[in-house]
């Protein structure tokens, strides 16, 4: 009786070593300003976990490359927790100024005043104790546990979730792809290596696992690659379909002094903008300084010019679309409160949100 050959079936757990992972890592990872290498760790080095965390504050929702110099900028501001915690709120906000969210950068302040404060100045090692300090959400916490502490966390982010959901041709579309793919992860992570591994799988989504036209040729998982053996390692993940932005329109005043200064304002704290200079504006929002038009003499309200070209930005939850309309302030009309002049030579240095940026350019440089 001759006996029938099977093929034998074996789970991507066993067919995917986290080791095949770990081997491409130490020969290709990319060498960033807060990482300890493979090479650096077998000597010794140990990551810092103020280092790490500020790192990963800054990558939530941007790239390496936009991140860098920032990165850089802050640790010769604030090269230790203590410093950023001693530093003015609004120097952290100007030294932010451009990388977005900026509610990243007012709870980036408050945990490191609350690290000093409630930790003796030293990150906590758990993804419990982590998870309880402002601006440390989940993945965030998973990310430093493993990368600063080792610790055998499973973070998923972006790129963790696309190659994850590859390997294991995970069909189901996101949002609740995710909950799939930190079960397979946590399932996957290697009690030895857990950072190594978070960043090798950052690696190879950011390198090999692209969105598009990924590089399976070259890839250490194009063996047990599910995805890559059906064929459809290019259309996944599934995307659930994007709901249009909703769209706000709005008009900002612009208004000169004699002296060609203009006049804005301070957000307050909390909310879209929060604890920025602005341009007054009606229309989008609900702000404080929506209040100018009122502020000023009663005849001044038919003296707007509209100025040519709008303004279009996208914020994470809305597309604005503003018109600009001007005036010269009439003769002694002083700054209100809440309100400040700002010569335009100190539009570049000040720490304007994008959108503020976006006006004075339409309006000086057009
Ligand atoms: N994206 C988010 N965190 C990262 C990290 N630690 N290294 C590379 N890319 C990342």
């Amino acid at each position: 009786m001759s006996k029938k050959r099977t093929t034998p079936t074996a789970s991507p757990t066993e067919t995917a070593p986290a080791s095949a992972l770990l081997d491409w890592y130490d020969a290709h990872a990319r060498d960033l300003p807060w990482r300890i290498l493979p090479a650096a760790a077998r000597k010794g080095a140990k990551p810092d976990p103020y280092r790490i965390w500020l790192s990963e504050i800054m990558l939530q929702q941007t790239n390496v490359t936009t991140v860098r110099p920032y990165y850089e900028k802050f640790l010769t501001l604030f090269p230790t927790v203590q410093a950023l915690a001693a530093a003015p709120d609004e120097q952290v906000m100007a030294a932010w100024a451009g990388l977005g969210y900026y509610s990243r950068a007012r709870n980036l302040v408050k945990c490191a005043r609350a690290v000093v404060a409630n930790f003796e100045g030293r990150f906590p090692d758990t993804e419990e104790q982590l998870l309880s300090l402002p601006g440390i959400g989940p993945y965030t916490a998973a990310a430093i546990a493993a990368i600063a502490f080792n610790q055998p966390a499973a973070p998923v982010d972006g790129n963790i979730e696309r190659v994850l959901s590859r390997l294991y041709n995970l069909q189901t579309p996101m949002p609740a792809l995710k909950a799939e793919v930190k079960q397979a992860n946590a399932k996957l992570v290697p009690k030895d290596r857990p950072g190594d591994f978070a960043q090798a799988m950052m690696d190879l989504g950011a390198s090999l696992c692209t969105p598009k036209r990924p590089n399976c040729l070259i890839c250490p998982w194009r063996a047990p690659c599910l995805a890559r053996q059906a064929g459809i390692e290019e259309s996944l993940p599934i995307r659930a379909p994007k709901k249009p932005k909703p769209e706000r329109q709005g008009t900002v005043f612009w208004l000169e002094n004699a002296k060609g200064h203009v006049l804005m304002a301070r957000r307050p704290d909390k909310g879209l903008l929060g604890g920025m200079l602005v341009f007054p504006s009606l229309g989008w929002d609900a702000p404080n300084e929506s209040r100018l038009p009122e502020l000023l003499p009663p005849d001044c309200k038919d003296m707007w010019t509209p100025l040519e070209g709008e303004v279009v930005h996208v914020f994470t939850h809305f597309k604005l679309t503003l018109s600009i309309v001007a005036q010269t302030a009439p003769k002694g009309f002083r700054a209100p409160t809440g309100f400040q002049w700002v010569a335009p030579k100190a539009f570049a240095q000040e720490a304007l949100p994008s959108v503020m940026t976006k006006i004075w350019k339409t309006v000086l440089l057009k």
